[in-house]
């Protein structure tokens, strides 16, 4: 490991309290389930060996922050852990976001200080995006959200208000989220539908949740790069999870598949290679070379720009994060002492990308996600 940088976490999840008593409360998914071996967290449909173990590291901040000074990371820009308000009714939604968002801003302004200048926690918030919502409704949630001052985006699943995220409908959503300078945090829940793809074996979670949910993303993305949306919002900030899942090692298929479909071939105002320059990636991808391939694919948008289109380099638009407390050690032995799998995992990937200099992967590990969230 090189020399100790600023290490910056926008890949970090919690149920803040009052969200976990929702989870408490319910007698069907999302809940989280009371057990005489502990609780359990059953968010995801036909939930694998009857969910997962769901604890204080889920609310509690001062684990949160032990976890950070265990692993050296200096800020982390949290985020509420799938399904958010998925589930709700219109009327629980809207005071639902409204009520999370509160208290996460409270969570992080009177949490500690990294510097003068700085908190330790930033966060994302929640917008009441269910079926039947009124679009206004979810504005005024976008504007509560940028009047607080510790939370500098949102984080969203792939259904919008039903129809996914190509519906027209979202159109003033995006403008507003644009034009108040939020990032959107694109996040998987669902994975690819049913579970005929996944054959009968108890393979756990491994299919749902290494190849449903980046192939969620992937799709999610692509809808919204069809259908215009980053040509007549430019300026909108989405930070992908996972990397971009399956997308930067499609993108040249989804490229050609375009440009020989009658139906979108003069739609767009940009080959889809050049799409992936406008969009951020976390660096949760658990692999050095899968890093340096996503970088390269972004890097080489420009190339399908106008001559007068910037280079971007790559590794500028990807940030460290671990998708805590998801992916604990498993063994009780290494839970008590040792650091995270998941998360040196993450960090040795970025070391050891080979294309990226030192200066890169110290931005990747900090510096990047400062400038999105438009912390420095
Ligand atoms: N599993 C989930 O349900 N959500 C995550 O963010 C990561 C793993
Ligand atoms: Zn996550």
């Amino acid at each position: 490991m090189s020399a100790r940088t600023l290490l910056v976490d926008v890949h970090t999840h919690l149920y803040l309290p009052r969200y976990a008593s929702l989870l408490r409360s319910r007698a069907s998914v999302p809940m989280i389930r009371s057990r005489a071996d502990g609780d359990r967290l059953i968010i995801l449909d036909n939930e694998p060996s009857g969910g997962r173990p769901v604890g204080s590291q889920y609310w509690d901040r001062d684990q949160k922050l032990a976890f950070m000074d265990k692993h050296g990371i200096d800020i982390s820009i949290v985020s509420t852990a799938n399904p958010w308000l998925d589930f709700l009714s219109v009327s629980e939604a809207t005071s639902m976001a409204n009520s999370l968002n509160q208290d996460l801003e409270e969570y992080c302004s009177s949490g500690p200080s990294f510097s003068p200048t700085l908190q330790r926690l930033y966060g994302m918030g929640l917008l009441p995006l269910v079926p039947s919502i009124s679009v206004p409704t979810i504005l005024d949630e976008v504007d509560h959200v940028a009047q607080l001052p510790h939370l500098r985006g949102v984080i969203m699943g792939t259904r919008g208000i039903g129809k996914g995220l190509d519906d027209d409908a979202l159109e003033p959503v995006w403008s507003k989220i644009s034009d108040k300078g939020l990032v959107i945090f694109l996040h998987p829940h669902y994975g690819v539908s049913s579970s005929d793809v996944w054959g009968e074996k108890d393979n756990g979670h491994v299919l749902p949740l290494a190849l449903g949910f980046p192939f969620e993303t992937t799709v999610a993305t692509t809808r919204m790069i069809l259908a215009g949306v980053f040509d007549r919002h430019p300026s909108l900030k989405i930070l992908l999870a996972h990397s971009g899942g399956a997308l930067p090692i499609l993108s040249s298929r989804l490229a050609s598949c375009i440009t020989h479909d009658p139906v979108v071939a003069s739609r767009l105002q940009h080959d889809a290679r050049w799409y992936l320059g406008k969009l951020y990636y976390d660096a949760v991808a658990y692999g050095a070379e899968e890093l340096g391939f996503v970088s390269s694919t972004i890097g080489r948008a420009g190339k399908y720009g106008t001559p007068t289109t910037e280079a971007v380099a790559g590794s500028s638009h990807m940030t460290f994060g671990t998708d805590h407390p998801f992916f604990p050690p498993i063994l009780d032995a290494v839970k008590q002492d040792s650091k995270w799998m998941s998360v040196v995992e993450n960090l040795k990937a970025i070391d050891g990308v080979r294309d990226w200099s030192e200066a890169e992967k110290s931005a990747v590990r900090g510096q990047n996600a400062l400038k999105l969230f438009g912390l420095n």
